[in-house]
């Protein structure tokens, strides 16, 4: 059964990472600063915005909290976030409606300090559901944007996810995709790996048969932890372009 405490302790770390202030998730002067604000690069600096209509829809698969959803809907007609997390919906689902929300981020041991989650939104529509990235509806439809951020080494099998790409991105379309490629017995058994030690060629040989790879950028992002405790992870950013 899930621990509440840690669940909510989860749900703040995410709102902190998500919509914290660039002082309150990073503290420090001497901090790696350059992995603020990754929910908003990942859209900023992967998607091709040349190459959208004004109708465009997008799904945000593994959306967490929303951040990266809010971002894109300020550049596509409709955005789809999912996630497996219910709270996670939850908390986006508030978000959307208020505009704002309050929580809680750890500073050290009990103590937590107080943030509010403020979100800027666009013109386009956002819409969050519960769902699983390895089992999506059959009749999801397809989309002119897919953005999977630091989601795929979370998968319990991630080949049931990278099979459906081709289905869920439009001809035309835009594949966004940000793994760190961190793979952990916890979340993916290890024969689901990609590859041994060579997931970026692994991935490449999957979707090389529907997708041409249009960009690749290394993304770096820092989730705090408490005051004094940091991840500080690269993810491997790609764009690709749905070509058959
Ligand atoms: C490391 S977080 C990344 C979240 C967000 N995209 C970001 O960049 O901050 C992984 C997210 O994937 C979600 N997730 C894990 N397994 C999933 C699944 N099978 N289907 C959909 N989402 C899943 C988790 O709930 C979590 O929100």
């Amino acid at each position: 059964m899930n621990n509440p405490y840690e669940d909510a302790k989860l749900l703040g770390e995410y709102l902190l990472f998500h919509y914290g202030t660039d002082g309150d998730i990073m503290p420090w002067d001497f901090g790696p600063t350059s992995g603020l604000q990754f929910p908003r690069r990942t859209v900023e600096e992967l998607v091709d915005v040349s190459k959208l209509s004004k109708d465009s829809c997008a799904l945000d698969i593994g959306c967490a909290v929303g951040g990266s959803s809010f971002e894109l809907s300020k550049i596509c007609q409709r955005t789809l976030g999912i996630d497996y997390s219910k709270s996670f919906i939850d908390a986006a689902n508030n978000l959307k409606d208020q505009r704002s929300m309050p929580y809680r981020f750890l500073v050290e041991g009990r103590l937590y300090a107080d943030g509010l989650a403020q979100i800027d939104i666009g013109p386009g529509e956002v819409e969050f559901k519960v769902g699983d990235a390895c089992d999506l509806p059959n009749d999801l439809g397809s989309f002119d944007l897919v953005h999977a951020a630091n989601l795929i080494c979370r998968l319990p099998n991630p080949m049931l996810f990278l099979d459906r790409l081709p289905e869920l991105v439009k001809e035309g379309g835009q594949l966004l995709l940000a793994t760190p490629f961190t793979w952990l017995e916890e979340f993916t058994p290890s024969d689901h790996w990609l590859g041994s030690g060579d997931s970026e060629q692994k991935l490449q040989e999957l979707l090389s048969p529907h997708f041409i790879l249009d960009e690749r950028k290394d993304l770096p992002f820092v989730i705090r932890e408490h005051r004094r405790k940091f991840q500080f992870s690269v993810s491997l950013g790609t764009r690709w372009l749905r070509v058959h």
